[in-house]
């Protein structure tokens, strides 16, 4: 398995997003993870198709979009048109994810559910064959910054085992608080692709930050 680190931009300056793109390319990042919140599902509101088609032309990376949003579909078509390359939707605000997934798909993107950390990992079970991409919370999702939430190692440790029995050759996301302190035991536990908003936005020097996140996985014994 190889390392993926996404930047959440949901920690970008704004005032500077060309430049802080551009710094996250720099620095390695394999995708550019977008989330979408539409203050219903989540209690917040972010952005939506001006901003992918924004970050789609500041970079040939990658877009991962996270939509936090009830009724998603609503969104798969304009989104593939501003650039997304992939689209996680939420189980707890998607009751038909087989069609869904498959209409992503459909739209030429990599087909994503994620689940919050109250959501037990059978509401996908079901429709592993659709599945491109499974994102385990380890926040409530809304917010960046938050504190991770340490359960979530042992559901990512039973979300590889479920995808590994199914054959299955899915990505398994993690996604909130990920940081220097707790990107070695996802990775262990057998998460492969990583978002980090704060811990690479805040820290010293950001562009170094997505390297020391993508080292301190290093090789597993
Ligand atoms: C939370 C979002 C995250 C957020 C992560 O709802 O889905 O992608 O940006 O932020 P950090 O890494 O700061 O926890
Ligand atoms: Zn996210």
């Amino acid at each position: 398995m190889t390392v993926r680190i996404a930047p959440s931009i949901l920690a970008a300056d704004f005032a500077k997003l060309g430049d802080e793109i551009a710094m996250c390319e720099a620095g390695g990042a394999d995708w550019i993870h977008i989330d979408v919140m539409d203050g219903r599902f989540v209690p917040n509101l972010t952005y939506g198709a001006k901003v992918i088609e924004t970050v789609r032309r500041c970079t040939s990376l990658p877009l991962d979009v996270h939509l936090m949003v009830v009724e998603p579909e609503k969104f798969f078509e304009d989104f593939a048109a501003a650039g997304a390359s992939g689209m996680t939707i939420h189980a707890e605000a998607a009751p038909h994810l087989h069609r869904q997934l498959n209409r992503i798909r459909e739209l030429g993107c990599r087909a994503g559910v994620a689940l919050n950390p109250a959501t037990p990992l059978n509401a996908v079970c079901e429709i592993i064959p659709e599945l491109d991409l499974l994102l385990v919370m380890s926040v409530n999702p809304g917010f960046g910054g938050q504190e991770f939430i340490p359960y979530a190692v042992d559901k990512v440790r039973r979300a590889r085992l479920m995808l590994d029995e199914a054959d299955s050759q899915a990505a398994i996301e993690v996604d909130g608080g990920i940081a220097r302190e707790t990107i070695r035991e996802m990775w262990s536990a057998g998460a492969d692709t990583f978002v980090a908003g704060n811990a690479i936005f805040s820290a010293a020097n950001p562009k170094a930050e997505i390297g020391e996140l993508r080292d301190r996985c290093g090789v597993l014994v």
